[in-house]
This record gives structure tokens, sequence and C-alpha cells, in this order.
């Protein structure tokens, strides 16, 4: 969606704020390959691994990763996940993978492709993996290796796992051959960004092995990209440099864009710590708003606490064209770029259908003038 329709995409949350026109004759003019491991720079100068490296640093700092923190600058979240399901599995042969039914569908991907068993866990009705069923689960599986991914924001709701409870159960149980991956794709630097005392317990201090969050959903890198951590390179990685390009195998794909971490870096640390928790605010405040519009006008509308997503029930089809998302559920979640005015007049077509009168639509701001019904 590009150009005037970018106000109808609400339920996928890319954020569109930051702009990188410093990077324009870059991102177009110049070749750039971080092909394979990021600590190895390898046979090829064309490449931006000190800005991948420096960016994995602030992260890894961000989440608790300590002084070791190992990872990449992946395509998206699926390969982040793909990874860390990888390195488990390479790990120990007979591991068993558990993520909730309302994780997202890569952890199902990526436990098909290294042929892992995967658990379905429940979830309470905010979809929170239910660690109650968790624990029979792992109970009913010993003595096999575990691999826990816990999804911090979830597509639907933004719900969050308890990380630091999934630590305990697994404490509780003697399981030492454990890993639990977070995918935190949406959630995990806006969350990370709250005061100490809001702040849920979710990434390696609580317990995490691996952590992914994506570039384009809040970091605004506008083509998508995700960050993998691990708080130390992972054990029995084969380090031995790939002869043809002079750096170790150790991420999913080889060849890897040098564009996104250029991107990153511009978004961590033009905007700094203060910036990112300021436009995260903006957005809870936004959503905040949406979700008492929603009320006002009565419309059946939720919102769990610190989440930009609100869902709604799905409206019949409306005069413009509104993308609230495929499911039964609709969703519009506030990322940094979406507008009080775009808010305002789905709130107006929303109204409309309600009271069985045809909506004319009055262009404000920066909505798109005239009537784009199609
Ligand atoms: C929780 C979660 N995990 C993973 C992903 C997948 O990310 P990507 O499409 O970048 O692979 C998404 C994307 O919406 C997501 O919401």
């Amino acid at each position: 969606m590009t150009g005037p329709d970018r106000c109808f995409n609400l339920a996928f949350p890319g954020a569109t704020d930051l702009t990188f026109p410093q990077l324009a004759d870059v991102m177009t003019g110049t070749l750039l390959n971080n092909v394979g491991d990021p600590w190895q720079g390898g046979y090829g100068s064309n490449h931006t691994k000190s800005v991948e490296i420096a960016v994995l640093r602030w992260l890894g700092e961000l989440f608790g990763a300590g002084d070791d923190v190992w990872g990449y600058v992946t395509g998206g979240a699926s390969e982040g996940t793909l990874h860390a399901v990888d390195e488990a599995f390479t790990a120990h042969r007979d591991l068993v993978v558990y993520a909730s039914a309302a994780a997202h569908y890569s952890v199902a991907k990526a436990a098909r492709l290294v042929r892992a068993p995967l658990v379905q866990v429940g979830v309470d009705p905010d979809g929170r993996m239910l660690l109650d069923e968790l624990r029979q689960h792992l109970a009913a599986h010993r003595p096999r290796a575990v691999l826990v991914v816990a999804t911090v924001g979830t597509t639907e709701r933004e719900a969050v796992d308890d990380v630091a409870g999934i630590a305990a159960l697994c404490d509780d149980l003697g399981i030492t051959r454990r890993r639990i991956h977070v995918d935190a794709a949406l959630a995990g630097i806006p969350l990370a960004l709250l005061p100490a005392a809001d702040r849920p317990a979710f990434d390696f201090r609580a317990g995490a092995t691996s952590l992914v969050v994506s570039g384009h959903k809040f970091l605004s890198t506008l083509t998508p990209c995700a960050v993998l951590l691990y708080p130390r390179r992972p054990d029995g990685q084969d380090r031995q440099p790939i002869s043809y390009t002079g750096t170790a195998d150790t991420t999913i794909t080889g060849s890897r864009s040098g564009h996104t971490p250029l991107l990153l870096s511009a978004a961590l640390f033009q905007h700094g710590l203060d910036g990112h928790r300021r436009r995260a605010e903006q957005s809870r405040r936004l959503a905040e708003y949406t979700l008492e519009g929603l009320h006002r006008i009565g419309w059946p509308a939720q919102r769990l606490p610190q989440a930009f997503t609100v869902t709604l029930n799905q409206p019949l089809p409306l005069p413009r064209p509104w993308v609230l998302g495929g499911d039964r559920t609709g969703r519009i979640i506030c990322m940094p770029g979406v507008e009080r005015a775009w808010i305002d007049e789905l709130l107006a077509d929303l109204t409309t259908q309600l009271c069985g009168r045809v909506h004319i639509p009055v262009s404000r701001g920066s909505f798109p003038r005239g009537d784009s019904r199609r």
C-alpha cells in the first residue's frame, strides 16, 4: 500500500514515521552483502558488518544479553525463529518444540523444516500461554530436550507470554536441556522501554536463551528485516570459514542485506532510548484514544495493557478500503506513523454503518482528498 492509501492499512504493524533520506544514495546505488557470520568480514569488502555488530550490541544491552552477545540481522522474524529452532535441534536431536496456540505461524513452519515435533499449548482468553497446560505437556514428554517459543506481543492481540514463569517451570521440573526462544517481533522494543515497574520480565534477564525483534515493525526500517540475539555464540557452531566467502556459515541464509543494518542503526542511534520511548508512548496514547472512540460509538473493542493493538468486531464492508485483517476479530494497530485523523475517519465510517447511513467522508489533515470508495 503506497502513497495516500497508507492511511487505510491499520491491521499490519509497520511503523512509517521514521524515514532515511540521508541513506538514499547508498540504498539505491551501492551493492552491499553481509554474507555469513557478522564477526567474520570474509573476502568481500562491500559489507556493513561493523554497523551490524553495533546494532546487535545496542539491542543486546537493551535486552540484558551481556557483553558476549551474538546474533545477526535477518530477513525477518520468521528467519530468526528458524535459526533458534535449528540451533536447539542441532544441539539436541530429541528436541520437542512447545509454542502457544496464539504463536505466529512461523514457529510451526520452523519445527516442520527441522522435523522436530511441535506441541501446541492452549491460551487464556487474552492469548497468553497457559503455564499449567505447558507443565503437563513438559512432564508428559520427559526426559526429552525442550525448546519453548514464547511470544511477546501475539499477532492478534499483543498478548505477552510469561517468560520468567516458563523458566521457573523448567527449573521446577529439573529440565536442564532447554531453550527459551522469545519471539518479540512486534512488542519487544516498546515493552523494553517501559519503566522497570511496568516492564514484563521477558528478556535474557528472565531466562530467554534467544530473542528476535523486527526492524520493520517498531523501528520503521520500511523494508522487512529483524534482529536475532543470543547472549553468547551458540555452542557447537562451526566457525570454519567457507572457502568461497571467507566467513563462517552460521546464518540461515548465505548472502544477507548490508542495507538493513544501516537502516536499523539510523533508526536506533539517531533517536536514542528517549526518542523511541516517546514514540512508544505516543502509540499507546493513540491506542487508548482509539479504544475510547470505539466504546463511545458503541462498537465492541478491547485492548491489553501497554498494547498498540486494539481488537474490534469486524465491520461489514465499509465504504472505504480499511484494512483491519482477515480474521473474525479485526485489528487496529496504532504503530508510530498512524495518525489520529485516520482513526477519526474510521470511527466516522463505523458510526455510519451502525446508523445504516451513507457517509460522505470529509478530508482532514493528511487523509486523502475526496471520496476514495472502490
Ligand atoms: C509475533 C510475530 N512473530 C513473527 C512474525 C513474522 O515476522 P516476519 O514476517 O518478519 O518473518 C510476526 C509478523 O507479523 C509476528 O507478529
